[in-house]
């Protein structure tokens, strides 16, 4: 019976994972798959209890462990509930790093005592595939939880945004890599402690090693680099304790972190080694920014009030200071009021605009945007010749036209919004200062644009007064 109500438990709680995982495709059904996620989590949880075939009832440590779930559930939901969205990458990165160590945790308590987990030993000792299984589990664990906390400290600023490099690098990380796939071979035979020791330890120092000299820009990809790093450490893990549900789990957090970052080095014209191994941030933070100075057109909330309150289309672009500025509801009212005057008014999105992937889209849908407003970069690019008023709110990298038309520019072949092209563009930001990629932007300079400088938010405001006031 209790078999069966384990079993039931993990096929449910398998179908849910996958209908979160559709349903957080979508910002439409983001919210639906996140309830789905959970659920589907509550059932695993039971059925991993009715897998170790425990019952409660006089059970002390398992009696702990209940407690200790509702306690982590507690302080998950305050830290969900809290946090603000800008900082949702740093969080990514604190949850998969105790992913990582929870792998860790788990191979050690498997090698220490195997019967507990129901493995049995031949000739006193562990199956070879389950040392194979569980030292890659450990290994990958311990290079998600130290890259992770380094993510998490580049992000916060904990630690310095900017990459930090080091002679003869990459042939450093390699070597060490191909020393612990030594280790983990010798261990499959002699299965000492201190080859394991060591796997652990030198898995530790090449995921520090690994993300130090990856600059602050690049850190979205290497969290969703590491949550599919945490993939594939529970499913070394799921195959030594032969837990199908952690198997097939495991392979859809890796596998959809591994495509999530696939998406986000497209988005940026980069591939993946590029962003690992060579960090072209790193040589924007080296590029000095200011090639194109020219006469810039600076120009107050009334005076653009006029323009935007005149056009028959306008054209959104939101970007990352938009989301620090949390300035969504504003520039909604604003696109409301043009709107019930009968101007077209569209949001372009990039896929790389802001932190992390979708990160405009969250913002947008936050504050109540239709959907039917929102295009993506390849939907709506043909349309900025035929629009009268662009205006980007927080937005810079993205808009640059540096990435089509110079070679030596560290964000060159990055697709971005053809913004230039409208009749006039408004770019709402606080300074001339650069964006993300650390570059200079010509656009501020070109006889189309005008520039009005201040935080997103009170600037929005400050336009929706002029034009109710026209
Ligand atoms: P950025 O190029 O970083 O530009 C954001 C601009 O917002 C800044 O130039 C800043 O100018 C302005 N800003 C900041 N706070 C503001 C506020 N309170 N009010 C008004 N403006 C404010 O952003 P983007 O255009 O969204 O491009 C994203 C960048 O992140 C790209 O370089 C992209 O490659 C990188 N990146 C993104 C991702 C994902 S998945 N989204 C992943 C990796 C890398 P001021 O300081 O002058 O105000």
């Amino acid at each position: 019976m209790i078999e069966i109500i384990s079993g039931i438990s993990a096929i449910l709680a398998f179908v849910l994972f996958i209908l979160a995982l559709k349903g957080l495709s979508s910002a439409s059904t983001a919210d639906k798959g996140n309830k789905y996620g959970m659920f589907g989590m509550v059932l695993a949880i039971i059925s991993s209890f009715y897998f170790f075939n425990h019952t409660l009832i006089g059970n002390p440590f398992l009696l702990i462990a209940v407690f200790a779930i509702i306690i982590a559930g507690m302080i998950g939901f305050y830290i969900a509930k809290k946090i603000d969205m800008t900082s949702l990458p740093q969080l990514l990165a604190a949850f998969h790093s105790l992913v990582g160590l929870a792998a860790v945790f788990i191979a050690c308590s498997i090698f220490c005592s195997p019967e507990t987990f129901g493995i049995v030993l031949i000739n006193g000792k562990l199956p070879i595939i389950n040392t194979i299984e569980m030292s890659l589990g450990a290994s990958i664990g311990a290079i998600t939880f130290s890259g992770s906390i380094v993510a998490f400290g580049k992000l916060q600023g904990i630690i310095s945004g900017k990459p930090i490099r080091y002679l003869g690098q990459n042939k450093i990380n390699s070597g060490l890599g191909i020393l612990i796939l030594v280790m983990i071979y010798c261990f499959s035979i002699y299965q000492n402690t201190n080859l394991f020791s060591f796997i652990i330890f030198a898995s530790f120092l090449i995921g520090y090693l690994l993300i130090i000299p990856i600059g602050g820009a690049d850190m979205p990809v290497v969290i969703s680099m590491l949550n599919s790093y945490s993939g594939w450490a529970a499913v070394g893990i799921g195959f030594s304790l032969e837990k199908d549900l952690l198997i097939i789990v495991g392979s859809l957090v890796g596998t959809s972190g591994a495509i999530l970052s696939h998406i986000m080095c497209k988005g940026m014209n980069r591939s993946l080694l590029n962003v690992i191994f060579q960090s072209t941030s790193q040589n924007a933070t080296i590029t000095e920014s200011g090639s194109s100075k020219g006469n810039v057109k600076i120009c107050i909330p009334e005076d653009a009030g006029f323009i935007i309150k005149n056009a028959n289309s306008v054209i959104i672009v939101p970007g990352y200071g938009m989301a620090v500025a949390q300035a969504q509801h504003a520039i909604k009212e604003l696109a409301d009021n043009l709107k019930s005057s009968g101007t077209s008014v569209k949001y372009a999105i990039h896929p790389v605009a802001g932190r992390m992937p979708g990160h405009m889209n969250v913002l947008l849908a936050e504050a109540n945007i239709p959907y039917e407003d929102v295009f993506e970069r390849d939907e709506i690019n043909h349309e900025f010749g035929s629009t009268d008023v662009v205006i980007v709110i927080g937005a810079n990298d993205i808009t640059n036209p540096a990435a089509k038309s110079d070679p030596s520019s560290p964000i060159y072949g990055m697709p971005v919004l053809d913004v230039e092209k409208a009749k006039t563009v408004f770019f709402i930001k606080r300074s001339l200062g650069s964006g993300y990629a650390g570059i200079d932007n010509s656009l501020f300079y070109q006889n189309n644009t005008m520039m009005i400088l201040g935080d997103a938010k009170k600037v929005s405001e400050e336009l929706l007064k002029a034009i109710k006031d026209l």
